[in-house]
């Protein structure tokens, strides 16, 4: 992945370039639905949960730019790095992307963002994912399994899909998670409804003191959470999936719209500022 350089863009920002790597594997895992491993050099940065790469098939005329996913997950060898993405076919990039043949060249940008923050003191993790956000958050919930023993919060993951055929990753998350809570919408599998209606049954068993919600997926299912967070205290991270170009802060293609201390409102970019934003932050309306 890019290493950061000292060059700067001219919009200042540091200026990043991408690298070259493999796909080792790319395994469709559900109708629409891929994992795809990629061997990096020894040399990439590590990737912290929340963060993600610009992904774009190698020697192609389009689409130009690279396409934005999160790491799914990520693990040193000897001689360099295995990296994982998880990915939804949803247009013309995702939809190249899944006729890669393992040995195929892909072009990685990355990791870019900020990272989910869970402090110390959090002894409850809340994980709500709806559909491929998903990904980020088994990344997240595979480090909380990583702390010591006795610092490891309690990870309960909240999440929904359409249907039964397009949950993906619960193996891993599983393994990662005390409890995996499963909703879909068309009642195939789990609780039968919207994932944020679960999470506002159990709401009233949450103390908001040492307890951390984080969450990725649909505007839609942010959007209801931002309304029944208005009578909650708990804190709450999200990671923004919003159309990107460059991913690197110098565009401006990715801006949302932020609260700011005078009541007013100022953008953000999503690739440099976020992607992981305070959902109490944002403003849905814009
Ligand atoms: C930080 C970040 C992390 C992401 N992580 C993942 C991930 O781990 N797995 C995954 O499957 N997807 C992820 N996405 C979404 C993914 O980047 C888009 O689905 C992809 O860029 C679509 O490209 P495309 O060329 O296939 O589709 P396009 O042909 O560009 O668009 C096809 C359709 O998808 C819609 N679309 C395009 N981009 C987005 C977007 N960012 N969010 C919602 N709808 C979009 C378009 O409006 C259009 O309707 C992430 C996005 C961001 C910003
Ligand atoms: S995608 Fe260019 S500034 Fe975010």
């Amino acid at each position: 992945m890019g290493k950061s350089g000292s060059e700067r863009m001219p919009c200042g920002e540091p200026y990043r370039s991408a690298v070259s790597c493999r796909v080792m594997e790319n395994r469709r895992v559900a109708e629409g639905y891929f994992i795809m491993s990629l061997g990096l050099p020894a040399a990439c940065d590590t990737p912290l949960p929340g963060q993600f790469v610009m992904l774009r098939a190698k020697g192609v005329q389009a689409p130009l730019l690279g396409r934005p996913l999160s790491v799914y997950a990520f693990k040193r060898g000897e001689k360099g790095a295995t990296l994982e993405v998880l990915y939804k076919v949803a247009g013309t990039g995702t939809l190249l992307f899944s006729g890669l043949p393992d040995g195929g060249d892909v072009e990685v940008l990355g990791p870019l963002g900020g990272r989910f923050e869970i402090s110390p003191g959090v002894k409850n993790v809340i994980l709500v994912a709806g559909g491929v956000g998903v990904a980020p958050l088994s990344f997240l919930a595979s480090h909380c399994r990583g702390d010591r023993a006795d610092a490891r919060p309690r990870i309960t993951c909240y999440v929904g899909a359409g249907s039964a055929d397009a949950l993906v990753g619960l193996d891993r998350l599983e393994a990662s998670c005390s409890d995996v809570r499963i909703c879909t919408d068309d009642g195939s599998c789990g609780h039968h409804g919207l994932v944020t209606d679960l999470l506002e049954k159990d709401f009233n068993l949450l103390d908001s003191r040492d307890s951390v919600i984080c969450a990725c997926g649909p505007s839609a299912m942010l959007k209801r959470m931002a309304e029944l967070l208005e009578k909650h205290t708990v804190a709450c991270q999200i990671s923004m999936e919003e159309r990107m170009a460059c991913g690197l802060g110098a565009c401006l293609g990715c801006a949302v719209a932020v609260k700011a201390g005078d009541g007013g409102f100022r953008y953000r970019r999503v690739c440099k500022d976020g992607p992981i934003f305070d959902l109490r932050e944002l403003i849905w309306e814009r």
